[in-house]
């Protein structure tokens, strides 16, 4: 039986494993610990809820917090191309760790480059 999403493929306690791998990199990233807050448990509770839904599976974060509108919550921070490539480095290394196979990685992986690239807000040089 094929998956039909990768929700499906990877299950609830790998995306769990995943964010939780994520943000320990996050929190040792010099280039973005200015800009998250220092106790990450609520923001780490919110990207499962997300990436639950991103992935293909139950909407938790639209029942929680409605409309994801991802670019408008993350104006107030300057996300520049450099804490584009520290958030994807974390990312990817967080999806090594936590073993994630193909094709889910590169499907993973190419998503969430998209998303980042979108959330990208600040020059360089304004930082
Ligand atoms: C929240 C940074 C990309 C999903 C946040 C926060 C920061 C941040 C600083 C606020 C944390 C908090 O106050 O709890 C960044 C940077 C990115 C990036 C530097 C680099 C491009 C992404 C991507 C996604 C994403 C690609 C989704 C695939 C989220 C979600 C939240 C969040 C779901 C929580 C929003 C809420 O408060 O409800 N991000 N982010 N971010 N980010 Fe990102």
């Amino acid at each position: 039986n094929q998956p039909n999403t990768i929700y499906e493929a990877i299950g609830p306690e790998k995306i769990s494993e995943l964010v939780e791998a994520f943000y320990q990199r996050v929190s040792k990233h010099a280039d973005l610990i200015p800009i998250f807050p220092e106790d990450l448990t609520e923001t780490a509770r919110k990207q499962k809820q997300f990436l639950t839904q991103f992935f293909g599976g139950p909407a938790l974060y639209i029942e929680e917090h409605g409309h994801p509108m991802l670019r408008a919550r993350h104006l107030p921070f300057k996300i520049t191309p450099a804490r584009r490539d520290a958030w994807l480095a974390c990312m990817e290394a967080a999806l090594i760790e936590t073993e994630i196979e193909e094709p889910y990685f590169t499907a993973i992986f190419e998503r969430l480059t998209m998303t980042a690239n979108h959330m990208m807000n600040t020059p360089e040089e304004e930082k």
